[in-house]
């Protein structure tokens, strides 16, 4: 039977970081609260569009968080501004771990999936840019079903894309949010916890295994797929 990991994008193989730097250069001390709350406006913008089933691009969400983030903080959202610094989100970088850590996942034969609120365009874009991309049978993108994580029609989306059983599928995310999104559909999970101050939401559901790192993943994903099935499908 195949198995096949799924991997979330922005902050899971795509570090982030970089935008806190090109906002430093364009608002100064502003930066550290604009770049937070941005990335939890772009989030809340997602999850609000799906249930009211208003779905946009996932750069629209990203663009309207960064706009209310600065006039949060007093800044003007100038047009150089924004086109700035979603030029630095367009760029970002993977990190430093994750190509050796797909080299390895794929020479253990696992089938590798990028799947993200974020448009196939986007996605291939970036994943070409960090060099990573021949490491991926697909890019699924949210796109195709108009609609954002934690929507259960989008990990069914992923699901069929994958042509796997629910089993036989593990999302890796960094965000709490996606893993247990993941996991209530049905689906094997894993948090790579990126940021070791992070915590994982207290819901009856935690993720199946929590990684600390990539390099744990080569170990330990092969033997969560020789476990007994996974839940039935949400
Ligand atoms: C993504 C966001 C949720 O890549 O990180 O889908």
């Amino acid at each position: 039977m195949n198995s096949a990991v799924a991997f979330d994008i922005y902050g899971t193989l795509i570090d982030t970081q970089a935008v806190l730097t090109r906002l430093t250069e364009l608002v100064g001390d502003k930066a550290p609260a604009i770049s937070k709350a941005w990335r939890q406006k772009q989030l809340e913008y997602s999850f609000r569009r799906g249930l009211m089933g208003d779905y946009c691009d996932f750069s629209v969400c990203t663009r309207q968080a960064l706009v209310f983030s600065c006039r949060e903080q007093g800044v003007e959202a100038t047009d150089e501004l924004v086109a700035s610094a979603m030029q630095a989100y367009a760029d970002l970088d993977a990190f430093a771990d994750v190509p050796a850590g797909l080299a390895a996942l794929h020479g253990q034969g696992l089938q590798l999936h990028a799947f993200s609120n974020g448009s196939r365009t986007a996605v291939q874009r970036l994943l070409e840019r960090a060099g990573i991309a021949h490491y991926f049978s697909s890019v699924v993108s949210v796109e195709d079903v108009r609609s954002f994580k934690p929507d259960p029609a989008v990990y069914q989306h992923l699901l069929r894309s994958c042509g796997v059983s629910a089993a036989q599928l593990c999302l890796v995310s960094s965000n709490p949010f996606d893993v247990l999104g993941a996991a209530h559909a049905g689906l094997r999970s894993a948090w790579l916890r990126r940021d070791p101050a992070s915590l994982f939401d207290p819901w009856e559901r935690q993720p199946d295994i929590i990684l600390e790192g990539f390099a744990e993943m080569t170990k330990r994903l092969p033997a969560l797929f020789q476990q007994a099935s996974a839940r039935p499908l949400a």
